[in-house]
């Protein structure tokens, strides 16, 4: 992502960066948070926020051209309402074109374009620490994970796979912010259920410092979009099968048993030291099975020396489909520690917003 910082005030950055970290990960526009006008009709910050996003020449994965005219159109007409003296106060030609190529453009009909897969970008601008937690700074920069997703479609062909859900967003936050979390990961073997589109996976193989990662779906179509995402995040493998592979992505139903899966049999990623999985819980009727798949991974785990650790992010929407996975866990009584949401223990500035 480019990032274009030439005269830009310090506090004034810290808005646009915040702003731009929304637009990429396609927040309604209704909730963007923008800096004061004053401040977006100064020359550089309309530079700013062309190159930064709307400039088609150099940014690697857009947001779809629909929401970049909704995004730009808002932009405009806020520049044009902050105008106080028309001669001092002018709109960036470049901001300018970019809305009339926009509006000269064939797109799609709305609803077209929110059944289509869209670029979108979550980052983790670990630069800003709440007071007091300066010294456990895990980082001091930004992650940045490009994800090919359906960010509308809650369901579709018969999987939730194809978006990133919010218990994703919280696992990925506590793994990359905290130095508990870090602790979890560094190193370790790890194993994904239900990755769905793998911004979990993608994050441990990109940042955290994992020894492998092997991303798994029960539905093939997620498995190969989990492919490309390891590919849009250079994660892929360079040649031959599995070369320089840093990310796999396989299929594993719950509750089949994983003889013979290819990967999972792989001695140089399993067995497994960590099982992580976001917002897996939300169905009574498969609970059974990924209790199972649980069962089977901890008999294939060393437990002499790297007992299996489990962690799962829950969005608990029904209290019951909750407690029935919790008691259908009873026998894995201090095989699977539980992640239910946590507070995000950083500013919501530096952690991927939730719409
Ligand atoms: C709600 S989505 C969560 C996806 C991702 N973890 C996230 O939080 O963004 C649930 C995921 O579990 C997968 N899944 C559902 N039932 C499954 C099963 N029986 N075996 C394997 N995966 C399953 C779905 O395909 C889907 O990708």
């Amino acid at each position: 992502m480019l990032v274009f910082t030439w005269r830009v005030a310090n506090m004034t950055l810290e808005s646009l960066r915040f702003l731009r970290k929304q637009y990429f990960q396609l927040l309604p526009v209704a909730q963007l948070q923008w800096p004061d006008s004053q401040v977006l009709k100064q020359p550089h910050v309309q530079t700013w926020l062309f190159h930064n996003l709307f400039d088609s020449e150099v940014l690697n994965y857009p947001p779809p051209q629909r929401y970049q005219l909704r995004v730009l159109k808002l932009l405009v007409s806020k520049l044009e309402a902050g105008i106080e003296d028309p001669d001092e106060d002018e709109l960036s030609d470049d901001l300018t074109c970019a809305l009339c190529s926009l509006l000269a453009a064939n797109l799609p009909s709305e609803v077209v374009s929110a059944q289509r897969k869209s670029y979108v970008t979550y980052s983790w601008d670990l630069t800003r620490q709440p007071e007091g937690r300066q010294e456990e700074d895990p980082g001091g920069c930004e992650f940045s994970i490009t994800l090919l997703e359906s960010p509308s479609l809650i369901s579709s062909s018969g999987t939730t796979g194809l978006r990133t859900w919010e218990a994703a967003l919280h696992l990925a936050t506590f793994l990359a912010t905290t130095p508990k979390g870090r602790r979890y990961v560094g190193a370790k073997r790890m194993l994904e259920l239900g990755a769905g589109t793998g911004l979990v996976s993608v994050l441990c193989a990109k940042y955290l410092g994992t020894a492998s990662v092997v991303a798994t779906d029960g539905d093939a179509g997620v498995v190969e979009g989990l492919g490309t995402n390891a590919f849009v995040n250079e994660l892929a493998g360079g040649e031959g099968p599995g070369e320089g592979q840093k990310m796999e992505a396989n299929v594993l139903k719950w509750g089949r048993t994983l003889l013979g899966n290819a990967i999972l049999d792989d001695e140089d990623r399993a067995p497994f030291d960590l099982v992580l999985g976001a917002d897996v819980t939300y169905d009574t009727a498969v609970i059974p099975a990924l209790v199972a798949t649980l069962v089977e991974l901890r008999h294939r785990s060393r437990p002499e020396s790297s007992p299996l650790v489990v962690l799962l992010a829950a969005t608990i929407r029904n209290q019951t489909t909750f407690a029935t996975f919790e008691r259908a866990c009873a026998p894995l009584a201090r095989l699977a520690l539980y992640l239910n949401l946590l507070p995000c223990p950083f500013s919501a500035n530096s952690a991927p917003s939730w719409p």
